[in-house]
């Protein structure tokens, strides 16, 4: 039933839209939802390059056994064993007892240990291939991006690369699944906040793996999530090069934790000096309200943050808090920090966001400001001041100490 849609002459889109999950991992909103991609490449041999979400098995075995039209199913290369892509392995194996399933030892570790599968795998080495007929596929393991396992699957023919989680996004696609045939505006800045969360602690493993694709010389890349990206395929390896290294454009998140007002008019003040000096792009966020996924998002964009917050029973302001793990839990580096905060009978906040930055190892503005209860001049004006320090050190031009590609 199902006109599954084309990549290449022989190579068809079979994965599937997820509108009904609200949170991906269980923790990142999905207002515009998620596609888990998964591709059928069909030649004297056929294989798929990886499966779906259990919760979307049925339609996804249907769109399969469309394409194949009654021809088996003799290889099932595996990406990613992350289960948003090998949740369907078992129900998959039900329907093609004999299929062969390909990885390297750590998924094959990894299949045996989430879905007891021991028998019919191939375990391939790090640039080895896999003959389909005229299709080649040559596997690259790229360790960390996003699990150990990871790896990427070229094929030599039609010049795709079948990328695992990399070059992802948030966001379903609808109607079509080439870059070409949409309009993509819509996807950057998921794709940033799919990075930001997701892949983000992974800087390094990011920067070793485009090394290592460079020599490829792709034309297509077939993600696990979003677009398959043609026409943009340069701005999107940009985008995670550029990410990757922790390289934020000129512009400033001020986040700020606020319970009656006196801390968030500090952060307005702040935003105020940013502008007087010279910043254009100023991103406020009350953490109370705009959910993590989305400030993590804009740290990964710009390169300055300032974080204020209360004193909340003698600790930081737990929302503020648990930002903070956040950022450190993905070792978010090369950002300038400016911090400010606020409290009733005793301070804690400030010292807290003190020992934060030092973790962090961060640039940060020499001033600070803590206020007792409601705002004065004096502090005021120092928040004023706060603003234009970050500004200036944000605006500074920086330094690239290297290139891939
Ligand atoms: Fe889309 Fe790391 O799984």
């Amino acid at each position: 039933m199902f006109q599954n849609q084309q990549i290449t002459e022989d190579i068809f889109y079979v994965g599937v839209n997820d509108r009904q999950k609200h949170k991906f991992e269980n923790m990142i909103p999905l207002p515009v939802g998620v596609s888990y991609n998964a591709y059928l490449i069909m030649d004297q041999k056929t294989a798929l390059i990886d499966t779906v979400d259990i919760s979307m098995g049925d339609i996804f075995i249907d769109k399969i056994q469309s394409q194949l039209q009654g021809r088996t199913l003799d290889y099932l290369i595996i990406n990613h064993m992350e289960p948003d892509h090998s949740g369907s392995i078992r129900l998959i194996r039900k329907y093609y007892p004999d299929l062969v399933i390909v990885g390297n030892s750590k998924t094959i570790s990894m299949l045996d240990g989430f879905y007891g599968v021991e028998n019919n795998t191939k375990e391939i080495k790090d640039g080895e291939i896999l003959s389909l007929g005229t299709h080649k596929l040559q596997f690259h393991f790229t360790p960390m991006v996003h699990w150990p396992e990871t790896m990427m699957t070229f094929d030599q023919k039609s010049k795709v690369l079948f990328s695992g989680d990399a070059f992802g996004s948030f966001g379903t696609l609808d109607g079509t699944v080439m870059d070409t045939n949409m309009n993509i505006d819509r996807y950057w800045d998921e794709m940033i906040r799919y990075y930001a969360n997701i892949v983000g602690k992974y800087g390094a493993a990011v920067q070793k793996a485009l090394q290592k694709l460079t020599p490829l010389d792709f034309d297509i890349i077939c993600s696990t999530h979003g677009p398959v990206w043609k026409e943009y395929i340069s701005e999107v390896v940009d985008m995670y090069d550029q990410l990757s290294r922790y390289e934020g454009n000129e512009g400033v998140v001020v986040v700020y934790g606020s319970m009656y007002g006196f801390t968030e008019l500090m952060a307005e003040t702040v935003a105020q000096g940013l502008s007087q000096g010279g910043i254009k792009d100023i991103i406020i966020h009350n953490v109370s309200k705009t959910d993590s996924s989305y400030i993590l998002r804009d740290i990964f964009k710009y390169r300055g943050l300032v974080v204020g917050s209360p004193t909340y029973s003698n600790e930081l302001y737990p929302e503020v808090e648990s930002l903070l793990r956040k950022i450190e839990i993905r070792g978010v580096k090369n950002r300038i920090f400016g911090y400010f905060g606020s409290f009733t009978w005793a301070g804690a906040a400030v010292k807290r966001l003190s020992t934060f930055v030092e973790t962090m190892k961060w640039e940060t503005a020499e001033i600070s400001v803590e206020e007792k209860q409601g705002l004065k001049e004096i502090n005021y004006q120092a928040c004023l001041e706060l603003g234009r320090q970050v500004a200036k050190m944000v605006k500074k031009p920086i330094e690239r100490k290297e290139h891939c590609g």
